[in-house]
C-alpha cells in the first residue's frame, strides 16, 4: 500500500521550528516523513535531522521518502520517550528543534490489517510497533470489566463505557472476540439507539481510540519525552507538538506550562524554596489550529492543535 498521509499544520510547524537556521533537529514521530521532508529540505548543509518512530513500516516509508538527503538524515527505531538514549547512541548532546505529531498516521488507520479501523474487518491488533507484546485482542479478551470501563471512560471519554464494557465481557463468555468489526458490532449493540443516531461520529470511534491508547501506552510517554527533549535543546531552540484530542492536548499544555513556570513549590508556600527557574517560554499561549481550508482539504486535521515553546 502506498504510504499516504497529508501532513497536518505543515507550514505552521516549519515556521515554528525554522529549520533553515540549521543545527540538529529531531522528528519524534516521523511516520511517512511528511514533516521530516519539510525539515530536511530546509536544513542548510552540515545540519542533521534525526527521525524517530516505533513502527518499522513507517520507518521504511520514511527512509525511502528522505533518501535524497543522504546522511543528513538518520532514522532510529524507538519509542520517543527514549529520545535521550537515541541521541546518546548517536553521540548527540544538544539539539536545536524537536517536534511530535502525535497519534496514528493515516497509513496505520487505512491499512486494514493493522486493526486500527472500525470500518474494515481485521484481527484486533492496533500495535504501532508490531513487535510489541500487548495488542487489542489481549485487552478486549482479558481485561476485567472494571478495567475495560476505566480505559473506555478515561481514554475514550465515552459516556456509555459501562454498557460497552459489560457487553464485551458478556460476548466473550461465548468465545474470543477476534476482529474489529465483531467488536464494532458489540459496541453498537451496547449503545442506546438514540445516542447512536444523534451523533455524527461512528459509535465505535471513542472505544477504538481508548483501546489504541491503552495498547500503545500513548499518554504516559508524552510528558517525559517533552521534558527530556527540552533538557537537550540549545537556548532559543523550539519544541512543537501537534495533538489530536483533548487528553493529549491537556498533557502538552500542562507540561509546557510547568516548564515555563519553573518553581515546583506547593502553592501554599509563601516563598519559593525549590529555586527552579523557568526552562522555556511559551511561544503559543493559545494553540495554533488548522485553517478552514486545511480542514476542508483534510478532515483529519479537524481536531489538531499545535503548541510551541522555546528554550530559555
Ligand atoms: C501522525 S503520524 C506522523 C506523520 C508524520 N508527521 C508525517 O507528516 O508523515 C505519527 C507517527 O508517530 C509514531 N508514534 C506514535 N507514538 C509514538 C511513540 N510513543 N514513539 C515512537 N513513535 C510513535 C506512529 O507510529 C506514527 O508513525
Ligand atoms: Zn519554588
Amino acid at each position: 500500500m502506498e504510504f499516504k498521509h497529508v501532513s497536518i499544520l505543515f507550514d505552521e510547524c516549519m515556521e515554528a521550528l525554522a529549520p533553515e537556521k540549521g543545527g540538529v533537529y529531531v522528528d519524534c514521530t516521523a511516520g511517512g516523513g511528511g514533516h521530516s521532508y519539510g525539515i530536511a529540505s530546509r536544513l542548510p548543509e552540515g545540519s542533521r535531522l534525526i527521525c524517530l518512530d516505533r513502527d518499522d513500516d513507517a520507518l521504511a516509508a520514511c527512509r525511502k521518502r528522505l533518501a535524497e538527503f543522504g546522511d543528513k538524515v538518520t532514522l532510529v527505531k524507538c519509542e520517543f520517550s527514549s529520545i535521550g538514549a537515541a541521541l546518546d547512541s548517536l553521540g548527540i548532546d544538544k539539539i536545536d528543534g524537536v517536534m511530535w505529531d502525535l497519534g496514528v498516521s493515516s497509513y496505520q488507520l487505512d491499512e486494514a490489517e493493522r486493526g486500527f479501523s472500525y470500518m474494515n474487518d481485521a484481527p484486533l491488533d492496533m500495535r504501532m510497533d508490531r513487535t510489541a507484546t500487548l495488542d487489542a485482542a489481549f485487552v478486549v479478551n482479558n481485561y476485567s470489566e472494571s478495567e475495560l470501563r476505566r480505559i473506555i471512560t478515561a481514554y475514550g471519554e465515552e459516556k456509555f463505557a459501562g454498557k460497552i464494557a459489560a457487553a464485551i465481557v458478556k460476548k466473550r463468555e461465548s468465545g474470543k472476540i477476534e476482529t474489529t468489526l465483531q467488536l464494532a458490532d458489540i459496541i453498537k449493540g451496547a449503545m442506546p439507539a438514540a445516542a447512536k443516531y444523534k451523533e455524527a461520529q461512528h459509535p465505535a470511534k471513542r472505544t477504538f481510540q481508548a483501546l489504541r491508547i491503552e495498547v500503545n501506552r500513548e499518554l504516559d510517554v508524552i510528558r517525559p519525552s517533552v521534558e527530556e527533549a527540552v533538557r537537550r535543546l540549545n537556548v532559543g531552540g523550539r519544541a512543537a507538538v501537534i495533538t489530536f484530542h483533548s487528553l493529549e492536548d491537556r498533557i502538552v499544555k500542562q507540561t509546557m506550562a510547568s516548564l515555563a513556570e519553573g518553581c515546583t513549590c506547593p502553592p501554599e508556600f509563601p516563598i519559593c524554596v525549590c529555586g527552579n527557574k523557568p526552562k522555556v517560554k511559551l511561544v503559543t499561549r493559545k494553540p495554533i489550529i488548522p485553517s478552514d481550508e486545511e480542514i476542508e482539504f483534510n478532515p483529519r486535521a479537524r481536531s489538531a492543535k499545535l503548541r510551541v515553546c522555546e528554550k530559555l
